[in-house]
């Protein structure tokens, strides 16, 4: 499955994710800026901060207390605001665009 990422200054770039990949893997796997991941995804950093666009967010699993928490340490948390490292990508995420922020 197919993810847009598209960074601060409105680059965007595409990856191929395979099923079950977090984006944040695959973001780390495609040298994609803006995606720090310090912790290696155990949602233990939240230097893997992305926003979700809207239309994808309703297809996510909401967020647990864990990542819930660990967003308290990312900067201008939004409601759209995820940890990419706990999402993990499926054919019905494909297309599914998230934006880096400027800082993580
Ligand atoms: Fe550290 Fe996601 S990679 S919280």
């Amino acid at each position: 499955p197919k993810i847009t990422f598209i960074d601060a200054a409105g680059t965007s770039r595409d990856v191929d994710a395979k099923p079950g990949t977090s984006i944040m893997e695959a973001a780390v796997q495609n040298m994609i800026p803006g995606i720090d991941a310090d912790c290696g995804g155990a949602c233990a950093c939240a230097t893997c901060h992305v926003y979700v666009k809207d239309e994808w967010l309703a297809k996510l699993k909401d967020k647990d207390d864990m990542e819930d928490s660990m967003l308290d340490f990312a900067d201008d948390v939004e409601p759209n605001s995820r940890l990419c490292c706990q999402i993990l990508m499926s054919d019905e995420l494909d297309g599914i665009v998230v934006s880096t922020p400027e800082s993580q």
